[in-house]
């Protein structure tokens, strides 16, 4: 039988704010290795016999995909648990849910609306949790983000990113991210859609370490002049369908990321989206399938960083 491990050093990352700045360097140097590895056909099995298990309350393609080649690749397995094809859906508890799982699996990897929800798995989950999405926080894809910004300009530290639009998810993750890193990031949204206050206060208390400025504006044209990376997400995440037409009318036409907005930024300044994409929304179509867009590398660096996060929290590599 697996052995119980009501384990005090294992560790969760539901946000950004549970890495270190060293452990994000960390992994991010680990992702570079394992792309290289991957691209010679060298890959090493550092999972073999271990097994994630994929809880999603909403759809995904990347995050599913990324997640369960990636275990694939490291030697290790994946399995999906659809959040209705479980007893969650029955009215077993979360608590309940995290305790049987962590019997069988090593990691547990779960897309949720609300962030208590993965919360409530990390606490009573006797092995790591990742979260791989909820209303509040995307940590997966900054790590790919980060990674994505690291190749092209060859550093981190002291670089300006612009982000137009809602402050959603991604965006709280983002910013702390960038301040951990050096990144000073500037977020134009509209008045009501700023990132969470809590998370502009820490990623502020984290910048004052690493040189980073981070700012909240409501005029794009100052948040984008010479910047050196442009970032967007939709203005309509996923459970704010209802909401569409009240977003629309306070996103459009001032926060669309067009070639206008990307002219004020330096000329060699790359466009980042974490995809899906509504192409005519958040973004021209222009711009988006353009030379300065990273938005494929950005995709392709999620299965890289997850795979170093995997290895790091089920303890497969020294780092
Ligand atoms: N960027 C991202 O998380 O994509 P999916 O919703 O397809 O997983
Ligand atoms: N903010 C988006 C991100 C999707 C990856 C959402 O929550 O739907």
């Amino acid at each position: 039988m697996k052995t119980l491990k009501i384990s005090s050093s294992k560790k969760d990352i539901l946000s950004i704010a549970d890495l270190s700045t060293k452990e994000i360097n960390l992994i991010l140097m680990l992702a570079g290795k394992l792309k290289l590895e991957q691209k010679s056909g060298k890959s090493r099995p550092l999972l073999h016999g271990k097994t994630l298990g994929m809880v999603f309350q909403k759809p995904s393609t990347r995050t599913r995909v990324s997640f369960e080649v990636g275990m694939y690749q490291l030697g290790g397995g994946a399995v999906h648990l659809s959040a209705n094809d479980i007893q969650l859906s029955r009215g077993e508890t979360i608590g309940d849910t995290a305790k049987t799982l962590s019997l069988y699996l090593d990691c547990i990897m779960a897309r949720v609306y609300n962030h208590e929800d993965v919360q409530t798995l990390a606490r009573y989950a006797w092995v790591p949790v990742i979260n791989g999405l909820s209303d509040s926080f995307h940590p997966c894809q900054i790590l790919a983000d980060l990674m994505t910004i690291q190749e092209h300009k060859k550093k981190l530290k002291g670089l300006q990113l612009a982000w137009l639009g809602d402050g959603d998810n991604v965006c709280n993750d983002l910013m702390l991210g960038c301040a951990k890193t050096g990144i000073s990031m500037t977020a134009a949204c509209p008045m009501g859609y700023e990132p969470l206050e809590e998370i502009v206060e820490l990623a502020k208390a984290e910048g004052k370490m690493t040189d980073a400025d981070i700012a909240i504006t409501h005029d794009p044209a100052s948040a984008v002049r010479d910047a050196d990376i442009i970032a967007t997400d939709t203005f309509i995440s996923i459970g704010k369908e209802s909401d569409r037409a009240t977003r629309e009318a306070a996103f459009l036409p001032n926060y669309q990321v067009n070639t206008d907005i990307m002219k004020l930024a330096k000329r060699d300044a790359i466009f980042m989206h974490c995809l899906p994409a509504k192409r005519g929304m958040e973004v021209t179509t222009d711009v988006i399938d353009g030379k300065q867009s990273v938005v494929w590398q950005e995709a392709e660096n999620r299965l890289h960083t997850q795979k170093a996060l995997l290895c790091f929290l089920m303890k497969a590599v020294a780092l």
